[in-house]
């Protein structure tokens, strides 16, 4: 097979989708328009541990509009199955209204129908529920709770960190906090559901239909077929949409019970409740090096959230035992069973908050030792992956490091803490390395090629604002040899051959690589077609020696000589071809695989109010081939949005009196804007990787967000000599 031409990958296209999403066209979960359409509201717990004493749901009912209200005392069936595929952790999901437990604080105990939304929210309102409350224990800061189930535990160990810790030059130990985070994407979760007699139609914000699919199937005891996930557009999730949550099962019981179609969207307040968060941690980190700055020991102890009646697992650890060449080893990992709801995976799951941890005792080392931060990390590169002794597919950190210090600067910096003003301002800057599994999936593609030249490819893939739809039309446009304007992609429906969660940053690598298997397919197929047909002028050509460019199938390096699809398509009477195609990754894989970042900050600290500004920040990214530049700097600068959050402004408050979180709103709940975003840039190495995947490509959407909140935090400490140990970084804890 002739390689083809490669012209829309790479290209800096805006997105393909841009124009129906600044016009208003594109059709999140709940702007679709369904005949009959009646509204849900949920009634959601004000008590976060304890029973449910009585439901009275007289003055709702008596609402003009109001259709029902549905709660355990009306014994709502559902069979809850197992669901292996997309119910991922240990434990058993909550069950909505099955029984008068509570369990967490906002947990849904009720929903209420009615043909306006109005009619619904006003008669939620209505419904009184009381309670016989407990004392919840929702403070991962106390001791894990005596009468929940018993903290999980992850035992890692390699090589003797205890005594190597003891026969080491220098030691430390630090112990970090994280706080709780939310996703809080800017669309709130909603779902429509409809019955078509057996059949369940359901237009949900997800990151998974297939996964959705799945769980609605176990959930109401369906055939998997008789389920069907329809998610076009996703104003955002940050991982919030990575499971069907209860809200999903309710809209589907309310419209079983009620014989209506039902939209059902969350409030803000109730994304604080239901769709998963970041789980704060604690961790205790000690480290042990040669006055040279090799490291020789690390032991990692932490414990982090998760809910009573699941065990929330996120990969906290791979960092700790593969970034940097430590040859002893030991990690302690304990979830703790808290009155909450389940945590799920955000913006970097795991490695975030692990590499707050270590990026920041790496600063903190080079400081003991008086090394360049930088070149600390250089010192501690390994030269295959310490944890599994296989060679990288690629790992170009020191690059990333040495490429982002000339462009930042970084060498005219005054290593000392606290040495550069500017007016009230105390300036700083710090870096991070950010490091990011390669996570693939098996996914499938079909494609179409019609007969007036253009191409429709589509997937069950999503596009939650990474750019897919813009992304795997240039992978096709390449592999079909058409123009990006005429081919379209189209996602986002459990009907559609199946592909992964958009999540862990793996839809460019595994859903590209079935798009451009399933349209080298297509193009070989018509390729075939010409070189055996007499009539054409690629009769008798051999078929590896045919490319297809703008629509036009010619002998490489003899572009006279050849014929478009149209032409061929016409002659053969043929309405159209189609393929379709895969990828599924090796079982095992005899590589080490991550993408890798380099992450450089400066901010100014006002010297008297511990005011933290970020002035300018810069990444330098090691991620293989980059398809579609203008999207991967959008990404690139999403991460470091959403890194300044992480380190100076999120932070989701819970009071422990009764397990209420206090901030459960954008007024309180604080991200970035505008203003607190500066000049920011991103760098893609040249390169790519085809031991991680057929197209070149590592993994991007995660990696951009890791390694950034530690790379501000060290910068506040050579700003102001203080470390702070402790995400966000707040103006109390500078004072
Ligand atoms: Mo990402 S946190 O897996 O959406």
């Amino acid at each position: 097979m002739s390689p083809q031409p490669q012209a829309a990958v790479g290209a800096p296209l805006s997105r393909v989708d841009g124009r129906l999403k600044v016009t208003g066209q594109a059709k999140y979960a709940a702007d679709h328009d369904i005949d009959g359409v009646v509204h849900a509201v949920v009634v959601d717990s004000s008590v976060a541990r304890g029973r449910i004493t009585g439901i009275d749901t007289r003055a709702a009912n008596a609402q003009r509009g109001v259709l029902g209200v549905i709660s355990h005392l009306d014994k709502p069936k559902l069979a809850y199955r197992e669901n292996r595929v997309s119910n991922a952790f240990p434990g058993e999901r909550l069950h909505v209204f099955q029984d008068d437990a509570v369990l967490f604080f906002g947990q849904p105990v009720a929903v209420v129908v009615a043909t306006t939304l109005e009619a619904a929210q006003h008669a939620a309102s209505l419904v009184k529920v009381s309670y016989d409350a407990q004392q919840p224990s929702t403070d991962l800061t106390r001791s894990p709770a005596q009468d929940g189930p018993a903290p999980f535990e992850a035992p890692y160990k390699r090589g003797d960190a205890q005594a190597a810790l003891g026969a080491a030059d220098v030691r430390m130990e630090m112990t970090y906090r994280l706080s709780r985070n939310h996703h809080n994407p800017m669309e709130t979760h909603a779902t429509i559901a409809r019955w078509d007699g057996d059949k369940l139609t359901v237009w949900d914000k997800t990151q998974w239909v297939i996964g959705t699919q799945n769980e609605l199937a176990a959930v109401f005891g369906i055939p998997l077929e008789n389920v069907r996930v329809l998610s076009p557009f996703i104003g955002g999730a940050f991982g919030s949409a990575l499971r069907a949550w209860p809200h999903v099962t309710i809209a589907a019981l309310a419209a079983r019970e009620i014989g209506r179609p039902v939209k059902l969207a969350l409030t803000r307040r109730q994304m604080f409740f239901t769709v998963g968060y970041r789980p704060a941690y604690e961790y205790k980190l000690r480290l042990g090096s040669t006055r040279r700055g090799r490291l020789t020991a690390m032991t990692h102890d932490f414990k982090y959230e998760t809910s009573r009646y699941e065990q929330f697992w996120e990969a906290n650890q791979a960092l700790g035992q593969m970034l940097y060449a430590v040859p002893n080893v030991s990690q302690k990992a304990q979830m703790v069973p808290l009155d909450a709801s389940t945590p799920l995976w955000m913006r970097g799951p795991g490695y975030s908050s692990a590499a707050f941890v270590i990026e920041t005792a790496m600063d903190e080392l080079a400081y003991k030792l008086g090394i360049d931060p930088i070149e600390l990390r250089l010192r501690n590169e390994p030269g295959e992956d310490p944890s599994t002794q296989q060679p990288f597919s690629t790992r170009r950190l020191g690059e990333c490091f040495r490429v982002g210090a000339r462009a930042f600067g970084w060498h005219r910096r005054n290593p000392t803490p606290r040495s550069t003003r500017d007016g009230d301002w105390l300036i700083g800057t710090g870096v991070a390395t950010g490091c990011y599994d390669v996570f693939r999936g098996q996914a499938e593609a079909h494609a179409r090629l019609d007969a007036d030249g253009t191409a429709v490819v589509q997937s069950a893939t999503h596009d939650t604002g990474t750019g897919t739809y813009t992304s795997m039309t240039q992978v096709a446009a390449d592999a079909l040899g058409l123009t990006v304007r005429n081919v379209t992609f189209r996602l986002g429906d459990s009907a559609m051959p199946p592909a992964p969660a958009q999540g862990a940053s793996q839809t460019m690598l595994s859903v590209g690589s079935a798009v451009q298997d399933t349209c080298d397919k297509l193009r070989q197929q018509a390729i075939a077609l010409a070189v055996e047909d007499e009539r054409s002028p690629l009769h008798g050509v051999d078929a590896d020696e045919v490319v297809v460019r703008g629509g036009r199938l010619h002998v490489k390096g003899n572009t006279a000589r050849g014929e478009t699809y149209r032409q061929l398509l016409a002659r053969n009477n043929r309405t159209h071809l189609e393929a379709r195609g895969s990828y599924t990754p090796e079982e095992e894989s005899r590589f080490s695989m991550y993408g890798y970042a380099a992450m450089f900050a400066e901010v100014a600290v006002d010297a008297r109010l511990g005011l933290v500004r970020v002035r300018r920040m810069l990444g330098v990214y090691d991620v293989g081939r980059i398809i579609s530049p203008k999207l991967a700097e959008s990404q690139a600068v999403g991460g470091m949005v959403g890194g300044i959050g992480a380190a100076l402004l999120e932070h989701t408050v819970t009071d422990h009196r009764d397990g209420r979180i206090v901030n459960a709103n954008l007024a309180d709940y604080l991200v970035p804007v505008n203003a607190d975003i500066p000049d920011l840039k991103a760098v893609y190495l040249d390169g790519e990787d085809y031991k991680a995947g057929p197209i070149g490509v590592k993994s991007l959407g995660e990696l951009v967000q890791i390694g950034v909140a530690p790379a501000i935090a060290n910068a506040v400490f050579h700003a102001t000599g203080r470390r702070v140990r402790e995400l966000p970084i707040t103006a109390e804890a500078l004072m």
